[in-house]
């Protein structure tokens, strides 16, 4: 099976470079002109990553494509693939909430995965050091036949070592969505590592902030609510030296993924009938900060 990784950012150059090591057939599909990518691994030397590029016209419709993009970017890609895509399989790897549904519309005849990673890396013009293995946790939701699904599954293995494979991944979708919509804008918008939002001034806003998710979550029957305050601190302590994806977003004067995180919560909120007004307040202010860079 072919495996497509889309553009060439940090995760999509660790899976180029899992390709190499594991001799896999695969393609790297651009967002842009295509880059040499200089790869720093683990635990090897650094190495000029010697991907090919995949031609979209070209597809057959049994490949395996890769979406290890910003959530805004998922988007612009598969309109960019979409009239030459038919029954590949799909694989989501972003932070944030509501790009499923667009890629369903994208990609009707596909089948999609959804996950989360812990696999790290850092890319700084055209250099990616990876900065840690990281387990993966990935779903299927579509239905595929046992075959197709046995052989994405023997790929997706090799590549994201460890993986772990669930029947509903909505609990831990959500959680990881209020741990990005408190640590995310906050540290965007005060400008601080992620360690920082464990000073006293910053917690009645994180706790409002975690009450609204919390009321959505209850109003759509996820489970996984009870215990977000430790979600959300477990992942400041973890990452307490980070800039925040958001916050480094909003430095080097790219999109965000606002719209994504607390835009999503806010989305739900209004359709549920479930006031989220500091969601709403953060979401205006990483607005209004994107607008004036
Ligand atoms: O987007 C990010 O930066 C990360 O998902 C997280 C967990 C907030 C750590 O910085």
């Amino acid at each position: 099976m072919r495996v497509l990784i889309a553009g060439q950012g940090a995760i999509g150059s660790v899976l180029a470079y899992r390709c190499e090591l594991h001799g896999l057939d695969y393609r790297v599909l651009p967002r842009r002109q295509k880059q040499s990518i200089e790869f720093q691994p683990l635990d090897a030397a650094c190495l000029r990553l010697p991907s090919a590029q995949q031609n979209p016209a070209s597809l057959r419709g049994d490949e395996l494509l890769l979406l290890p993009l910003k959530a805004y970017q998922v988007q612009s890609m598969l309109e960019q693939v979409s009239p030459y895509l038919s029954t590949q399989t799909l694989v989501l790897l972003h932070n944030g909430l509501g790009v499923l549904e667009k890629a369903r519309h994208l990609a009707p005849e596909c089948s999609f995965i959804q996950g989360i990673t812990r696999l790290a890396a850092y890319k700084q013009q055209h250099r990616v050091t990876q900065t840690a293995q990281g387990d993966t946790h990935l779903s299927w939701v579509s239905e595929v036949n046992q075959s197709r699904e046995q052989k994405v599954h023997a790929v997706l293995e090799e590549l994201l070592s460890p993986v772990y494979w669930h029947q509903d991944l909505s609990e831990a979708l959500w959680r990881k969505l209020v741990v990005n919509s408190v640590i995310n804008p906050l540290t965007a918008l005060h400008q601080v590592r992620n360690g920082q939002l464990s000073q006293p001034q910053y917690q009645a806003q994180i706790q409002t902030l975690i009450d609204e998710a919390r009321a959505l979550m209850q109003g759509l029957g996820i489970r996984g609510h009870e215990d977000l305050e430790r979600a959300v601190a477990e992942v400041i302590e973890q990452t307490s030296d980070n800039y925040s994806s958001m916050y480094q977003d909003l430095m080097q004067q790219r999109p965000t993924e606002i719209d994504y995180i607390n835009g999503y919560l806010c989305q739900e909120g209004q359709r549920l009938g479930i006031a989220t007004p500091e969601h709403q307040a953060v979401l205006e202010a990483i607005h209004a900060q994107q607008a004036a860079t």
